[in-house]
């Protein structure tokens, strides 16, 4: 038997984020977000499933932190809808959408959870879609301002912020693959858009700072260890080209002031257009890193469309470990190897897990009760090799759970279900599964015997 431990004071959380959860997609003066217009156009999500309603979360909110409250977390990463606070992206704020997220911030301190808020999961107002979308460089400055904003709002009663949410995979997914909104298929306006969020980035974070400097400003960075598909120098130096780009893209100049060698003939600044000085205002100290891991990637040497000469082996990356309900490989040892990567690489910085988790497509039986037992396996599993980097020098304070409810998985609609709570969507009837009341231990004793 083992008995695995955490720092004292570490924050147990679940994560969210407003689109995938809220519904209300138009209510109180919402504007339309890249969202709403993707998911309203068929053949875009499975089933045709939006997120018009989704858990309904928008009305329900008195009810989620409860549930949270009874289940003794100490944490809640949640987003802000921008279209909710700037239906259009620029001008004043919509006092209905900050009235919101005021209620529900009041509701957890209430109820003793730290609000933890990401600033942009996703839903860009559509209206600066229209005008370019992240390719546009000017998307940064708007963005600041709405940065500004939110904290003015909110800054008094939340200390602990996001930027952005896995800023990989929105510009990835975005605008090079085009299976997430806006649906854009353009090397161009992809490698464009990076170079605007790492602009934002680092205008979002003096402006926030400006306001209150002692505010803990991080973001949630989408991090997948990366290992060579074999002990080829060739696959090793593939792998390392592709650590870079997928999880160092956004971190690097972030701390670094650099973009990463992730190209195999060369940096591709003119392309980007990175402009005089930039690679200084792109620079965004944070005070914690946020890793989002779900898997590992194992990569080969390749020939590619995009010059990094590498790619996952297998076209997922996956081995041949077990996999969820949703196909993704589980490879505990991926967030062992991530928290230490990234402690060694950038001198041992704080680092939060905002997000790990699994789908697994288990319902109510007879009784009503839903014996996951697969997914409190996953959390034991990922939980120990955490506890193990942190052993051996990491400085973890906290771990959200991928997700809190059940609910609105992107281009899988409500195919996948990552809740430790499960929604009924007929009803919107929340039940703990089993799962919810391990996590419920683990976090009041701060860890838990194998
Ligand atoms: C992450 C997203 C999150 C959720 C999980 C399963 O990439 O940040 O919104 O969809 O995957």
């Amino acid at each position: 038997m083992a008995h695995v431990r955490f720092p004292e004071g570490f924050h147990w959380g679940t994560a969210t984020a407003s689109y995938q959860i809220e519904g209300a997609w138009s209510q109180d003066g919402k504007g339309e977000s890249i969202w709403d217009r993707f998911a309203h156009t068929p053949g875009t999500i499975k089933n045709g499933d939006t997120g018009d309603v989704a858990c309904d979360h928008y009305h329900r909110y008195a009810e989620d932190v409860a549930l949270m409250r009874e289940l003794g977390l100490t944490s809640y990463r949640f987003s802000i809808a921008w279209p909710r606070i700037q239906p259009t992206g620029r001008g004043p704020a919509n006092t209905k959408g900050l009235d919101f997220y005021r209620r529900l911030v009041d509701e957890l301190l209430a109820a003793g959870i730290r609000p933890a808020a990401t600033l942009y999961h996703w839903d860009l107002p559509q209206a600066l879609e229209d005008a370019g979308g992240w390719p546009n460089r000017d998307t940064a400055g708007r963005f600041a301002d709405y940065a500004e904003i939110v904290m003015r709002a909110l800054g008094d009663r939340v200390k602990h912020w996001m930027i952005f949410n896995e800023p990989a995979i929105f510009t990835t997914m975005g605008y090079l693959v085009g299976i997430h909104a806006p649906g854009r298929r353009e090397l161009d306006a992809f490698l464009r858009a990076t170079h605007t969020v790492n602009l934002a980035h680092g205008q979002a974070f003096r402006a926030m700072k400006a306001h209150d400097a002692s505010t803990a400003i991080g973001t949630a960075f989408s991090m997948s260890a990366c290992e060579p598909a074999s002990d080829t120098e060739a696959d090793r130096a593939a792998a390392e080209r592709w650590h870079g780009f997928v999880n160092e893209w956004f971190l690097m100049p972030a701390l670094r002031g650099r973009y990463p060698d992730a190209f195999r003939d060369g940096p591709r600044l003119a392309e980007m257009d990175v402009r005089e000085g930039e690679l200084e205002a792109v620079r965004a100290p944070l005070d914690f890193i946020g890793i989002n891991l779900y898997t590992r990637t194992r990569i080969e040497a390749a020939d590619d469309d995009w010059g990094l000469g590498a790619r996952p082996a297998g076209l997922t990356g996956w081995g041949d470990g077990p996999r969820t309900d949703f196909g993704w490989e589980i490879w505990p040892d991926a967030l062992y190897a991530m928290v230490k990567r990234v402690t060694e690489d950038y001198d041992r910085p704080v680092i939060e897990i905002t997000e790990n988790g699994c789908s697994y497509a288990d319902g109510p039986d007879e009784t009503g009760a839903i014996d996951d037992a697969r997914r409190i396996a996953f959390y034991r599993d990922y939980l120990q090799a955490l506890s193990r980097a942190i052993a051996e020098g990491a400085d973890v304070r906290g771990y959200h759970a991928w997700t809190l409810i059940d609910n609105f998985e992107w281009a899988e609609g409500f195919a996948q279900r990552f809740g430790l709570v499960h929604v009924d969507f007929e009803t919107q009837k929340r039940t703990p599964k089993a799962s919810a009341h391990w996590f419920a231990e683990v976090a009041a004793k701060n860890g838990f015997e194998t």
